[in-house]
């Protein structure tokens, strides 16, 4: 019989990701998700790919009753992934209440929903801004964490703290957290992908929607930091190459193989590209050339972020595999296919 796992968040970029991979790997897959920054399209798009619908909650975990409904009707699960987060940064320090409120209790909704159902798989969607700006590289999951800049960066770190002190209360309970550095790219099928509402922040989508004519032109934000090129250095990493460690992930709380009832990994490649980088990447993948500019520093930003990814090789068995141009073609065949039939 299959395992059945709950994604929150599901819909979502990384979400909907990883729903394709669990259900590839034979897990059952139910989705929960308020599509407050996604799609119910996701959802036929994702059958598209694997041949499988995933269950689908529509529900607002901030909402501790409906979360406690849906957990106890679904409370055969053996592990929940929890995605289900605002993630713009520039929005999180405009509006820091919204996003402490909407990250934390629904994180705190869903946490006890699963301590009262007795499920006791957990794993977390965190992320590399818990470190700061790091004291050494690359960064191991040893370095100590700062607090990050944003409200946005500052509900993960909090989360983590959540996780820790539950996960010592509850020694049925075992979480595993998730530290992807920069996740970029798209499923092969061009059928999934990143979709940010509004005006991008992120690298890639702004490159992207630049080239198809959405944007006019990308800022790059400081060329006059100590690095190679004077432009800010950070790890990249396929979406599927990340989703494939969530199912890795849960195969070792499900299999029980954790050392440790709280665990915690890196997800990179462990290769720092720069703005530069990325770019030229880019302009070679398309035979193109992209409109961009250099301007001054973006608040908050370091100037390099890359992963030790020794942990992750030695306990899950997974090593990220694709490169950058890979990334990037990957990136741009779903922004082409997705802009052919949607037009903003
Ligand atoms: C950002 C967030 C991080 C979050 C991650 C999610 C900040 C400070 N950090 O990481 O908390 O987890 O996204 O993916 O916002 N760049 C440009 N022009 C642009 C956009 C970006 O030059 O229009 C540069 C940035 O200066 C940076 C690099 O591209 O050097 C990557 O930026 P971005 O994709 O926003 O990721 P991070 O800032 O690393």
């Amino acid at each position: 019989m299959k395992q059945k796992i709950i994604v929150t968040g599901g819909c979502g970029y990384i979400g909907s990701h990883t729903v394709v991979e669990l259900i590839e790997n034979n897990y059952e897959v139910v989705i929960f998700d308020d599509l407050s920054n996604s799609s119910s399209e996701t959802i036929d798009r994702i059958e598209k790919i694997t041949g499988i619908k995933p269950t689908f909650v529509e529900i607002d975990l901030k909402d501790e009753l409906a979360t406690n409904k849906a957990f106890k009707i679904h409370n055969d699960a053996k592990s929940v992934i929890n995605f289900a987060a605002h993630k713009a940064v520039g929005e999180s320090v405009q509006k820091p209440l919204m996003y402490y409120k909407n990250n934390l209790y629904s994180l705190i909704n869903v946490l006890s929903a699963i301590e009262e159902q007795n499920i006791d798989g957990f794993i977390f969607s965190s992320s590399a801004t818990v470190y700061g700006t790091p004291n050494s590289l690359p960064i191991t999951e040893k370095n100590e964490t700062q607090r990050p800049f944003s409200p946005y960066g500052n509900t993960k770190k909090m989360a983590e703290e959540i996780l820790d002190d539950l996960i010592k209360s509850n020694k049925n309970l075992a979480a595993i957290s998730l530290r992807y550095f920069n996740p970029i790219g798209a499923h092969e099928s061009g059928l999934i992908g990143e979709l940010p509402t509004g005006v991008p922040n992120n690298l890639m989508p702004y490159i992207t929607q630049t080239a198809v004519g959405i944007r006019e032109k990308l800022m790059v934000y400081g060329n006059d930091y100590p690095t190679k090129d004077g432009t800010p250095i950070r790890d990249y990493i396929h979406v599927v190459d990340l989703a494939k460690a969530h199912v890795l992930a849960v195969d070792r709380i499900v299999k029980k193989e954790q050392e440790e009832a709280f665990e915690i990994f890196n997800l990179g490649t462990g290769n720092g590209y720069s703005v530069l980088d990325v770019i030229n990447s880019f302009e070679k993948v398309t035979n193109s050339k992209l409109n961009y500019e250099i301007t001054g520093r973006r608040p908050g930003d370091v100037p390099q972020l890359f992963a030790a990814i020794d942990l992750a090789k030695e306990k899950l068995g997974w090593v990220a595999g694709k490169t950058l141009d890979e990334m990037i073609s990957s990136s741009w065949s779903w922004e082409q296919k997705y802009r052919a039939t949607h037009k903003s």
